[in-house]
């Protein structure tokens, strides 16, 4: 925070505040016990977490950079193959299939979920895809049925980058529990937000859970024997004990983001700036030609296609050519913290350059449209108060 008017777009602090005795109970418990890797913090929370999530297993790894690249590795990914992401995404998802040796394939995304798009997903299947990567972007569940029908009638599997999607639920099943593989990340900005970096691969299937593991420490299932390469993609004890604090409250961190989320909506709606474009209804039947409709308003609000969104991020698009950057200019000038996500899509990224491009025109609009707000659990109503009046004012 610059100074006391000022309305961060994220404030870490404020949810670890209220934890502060249990999370030094944490540290102090791993400082006297004196193991820092792997060990009993982390066999626990990988526990808690596979019961949370419900999947079998659950692996903690460094990152969720390392979680997407460890989950590639353990299906044998590499070089000459093919892997399926949206374009519209966090440069790690694409970044760790490069990182294989494998080659991304870029899918559009669609406009008001802003997740990608199944029909793209078809169109771009090869004899060579390995692996399909969809992103439940900003909190909300891509759209999974239709993803794991297409994988599977080519025997491909699906790994979820759920990185900012835990807790979300796509027809009563949560992230990380709908595809082969889940990766997760706990940077401090996620809903699960830990004290430097973290991530956690989830999956049923118990080989390559145990692929996973091994993967994780070199390769090696027993000291000093390599029958393959991997990686240091190890947990800290100590990220692991801290996170299994603040587990226990994911679910009540993203009850308080949807409901900023809702009081967001109910606010532009009454000031007549924005609409929301298909609240409460499939995604499917109502972005199936993935087009935009005309928007009757200068600002959309995010869509929820899919129950459980938890709301990593509050992203609303603002019409017309600009005028997103303009608002930005405006709320930073009154030190309100807002952010683009994502300015530029994947496939114009300058060390994609090489790979054959497509057409996005869903994700190059969003990239000129989106804008995050601040939606943290403990943004006061105050704060989110400014945030409207500010917006409203630009479009009045
Ligand atoms: C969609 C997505 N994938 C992957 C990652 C990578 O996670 P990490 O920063 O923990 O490496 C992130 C994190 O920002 C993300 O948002």
């Amino acid at each position: 925070m610059t100074n006391k008017e000022s309305v961060p777009l994220l404030d870490p602090r404020r949810a670890n505040g209220k934890l502060q005795a249990e999370l030094r109970a944490a540290f102090q418990r791993v400082l006297e016990g004196g193991q820092f890797i792997l060990g009993n913090e982390v066999e626990t929370f990988e526990r808690e977490c596979a019961r949370y999530l419900g999947v079998e297993h659950a692996i903690g790894v460094s990152s969720g950079t390392d979680a997407l690249l460890v989950a590639m590795m353990a299906l044998g990914i590499g070089r000459g193959d093919e892997v399926i992401c949206p374009t519209f995404t966090f440069f790690a998802t694409a970044g760790t299939i490069w990182r294989t040796g494998a080659t991304p394939v870029f899918v559009d995304s669609r406009p008001r979920c802003f997740n990608c798009d199944p029909k793209d997903v078809e169109r771009k299947l090869t004899s060579r895809t390995r692996a399909i990567i969809p992103v439940h972007l900003f909190g909300q569940c891509a759209e999974m049925n239709a993803i794991n029908d297409i994988a599977r009638a080519k025997g491909v599997p699906v790994i979820e980058d759920a990185a900012q999607a835990i807790g979300a639920e796509y027809q009563g099943r949560k992230a990380g529990g709908l595809g082969t593989l889940g990766c997760f990340s706990f940077f401090p900005s996620k809903n699960l937000g830990g004290f430097g970096d973290a991530g956690l691969v989830t999956t049923h299937d118990g080989e390559l859970a145990k692929r996973v593991r091994a993967l994780r420490v070199h390769g090696g299932q027993q000291m000093y024997e390599h029958p393959e390469v991997g990686g240091n993609f190890r947990i800290d004890a100590m990220q692991a004990a801290l996170l299994g604090v603040k587990l226990p409250h994911v679910e009540g961190y993203a009850r308080a983001r949807q409901a900023n989320a809702a009081r967001y909506n109910e606010l532009f709606i009454a000031a007549g700036v924005a609409k929301v474009a298909c609240d409460g209804e499939p995604c499917a039947a109502n972005c199936a030609d993935g087009t935009q409709k005309p928007a009757s308003a200068p600002l959309s609000l995010p869509a929820v296609c899919q129950s459980n969104h938890v709301f990593n991020q509050y992203v609303v698009r603002v019409h017309g050519a600009g005028r997103r950057d303009e608002l930005l200019n405006v709320l930073r000038k009154q030190n309100i913290g807002c952010a683009v996500y994502y300015p530029k899509p994947l496939h114009q990224q300058p060390c994609f350059a090489s790979l054959t491009s497509g057409a996005f025109p869903v994700a190059e609009l969003l990239a000129e449209e989106c804008l995050a707000l601040p939606i943290f659990g403990e943004l006061t109503s105050d704060e989110l108060q400014r945030v409207v009046d500010c917006i409203t004012g630009f479009f009045a």
